[in-house]
């Protein structure tokens, strides 16, 4: 939150490429941050970090503790995508991506949903002033956490456990977090706990007492309560009714995809996994996958990693240069591209990203 937020000059990001199209759309981001951090005055470094499918094909490893350590030292972590199909599901997911929001306490996965003007959403009658809220997604437990085994692994008897893990202290600071967050977007302030109380009896009902608790902290915000269920049927039927959502960390990934076609597609949704904590080290990613049929063909919508980009800005004390780069894209999405997917763009990744360059006046 801004209370804790020093200005860092030079703001020193590591820059994570990654697999399939993540590099493509991080060097657009890369190259808007450049021009953001020329025109308002302030010094941005980048280094790039080897990690990915590539180095764990070449080498076996996927995030080698050193990585980690000096992944530490920076202000931020710029990721492109994480998935590759030469290796199977999970490997490179679970060691990197969520070793790296484990490891750095990212606690919050805050992903807006906003519809910008002239992009296309699917829902019908809805349009920019209809779908414009947060959701603010727990990032280090339940299912994610890994918790389980086998028993009888490969036999007609096995049995398999996964257990999902809620505890106080990793519901209750993202509880707070959201309600503080809710206080200063100022727009409805409006906080709706989406979860699933009449089934995960415990769990859940942990969730729920200490978001009712730390709501008598927060007299200025409205609450509500949807089950998760539910949610799913009012982001499309009602969207205008969120202002901000907090949620657990597995249904906040399965609500953040509707979120992000409501708001035209995974070309432009992106999202902060932050650790608000002083010193905290938090990343920023564009939501969409490393799309491995549109690698290198100059195809794939930037939007989303540049707008990872402005987040990055925006919670790294430059709020400034961040809302001068929120306009720029969306004078680009609203006045020169076509459409906001891959390959229907009217233009290549690489133009796109010189678009909000030049749009960022
Ligand atoms: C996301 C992704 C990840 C998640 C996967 C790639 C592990 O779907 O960031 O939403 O489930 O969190
Ligand atoms: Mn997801």
């Amino acid at each position: 939150m801004p209370s804790s937020v020093v200005v860092k000059n030079p703001l020193r990001v590591a820059v994570i490429g990654g697999d399939g199209t993540g590099p493509e759309v991080v060097a657009e981001a890369v190259k808007v941050l450049r021009a953001v951090s020329e025109r308002e005055g302030f010094q941005i470094e980048f280094t790039e970090f080897d990690l990915g499918g590539e180095r764990y094909l070449r080498t076996g490893e996927i995030l080698p503790d050193e990585e980690l350590e000096r992944l530490k030292t920076f202000h931020a972590i710029l990721l492109g995508a994480v998935g590759d199909p030469r290796v199977p599901p999970g490997v490179l997911e679970r060691g990197l991506l969520l070793r790296l929001r484990f490891e750095l306490d990212q606690y919050i996965n805050l992903r807006p949903v906003k519809l910008y003007p002239g992009v296309q959403t699917p829902l019908a009658d809805k349009g920019p002033e209809d779908i414009d809220f947060v959701v603010v997604r727990e990032n280090t437990e339940d299912l994610y956490a890994g918790i389980g085994g086998w028993l009888k692994k490969g036999t007609p008897d096995e049995v398999a456990i996964q257990t999902a893990i809620y505890t106080r202290k990793g519901c209750e600071r993202c509880i707070r977090w959201a309600f503080e967050y809710t206080r200063k977007r100022n727009k409805k302030k409006f906080l709706v706990l989406v979860a699933k109380t009449n089934v995960l009896t415990y769990g859940h009902d942990l969730w729920l007492r200490t978001f009712q608790e730390v709501a008598k902290q927060y007299p200025d915000i409205r609450t509500d309560y949807n089950h998760v269920d539910a949610c799913c049927m009012w982001m499309v039927k009602n969207p205008e009714y969120y202002d901000v959502i907090v949620t657990t960390n597995m249904f906040g990934d399965i609500i953040t995809d509707l979120g992000a076609i409501i708001q035209g597609g995974m070309g432009v949704a992106a999202g902060a996994n932050l650790n608000p904590d002083p010193g905290g080290v938090s990343m920023f990613e564009p939501m969409g996958g490393s799309a491995p049929k549109y690698t290198g063909t100059g195809q794939i919508n930037p939007i989303a990693a540049i707008t990872a980009g402005a987040m990055l800005l925006e919670f790294n004390g430059y709020e400034q240069a961040a809302q001068r780069l929120y306009q720029a894209i969306q004078v680009v999405t609203g006045t020169k591209m076509k459409s906001q997917a891959a390959g229907k763009m009217g233009y290549t990744t690489q133009q796109v990203g010189d678009l909000v360059c030049e749009a960022l006046g």
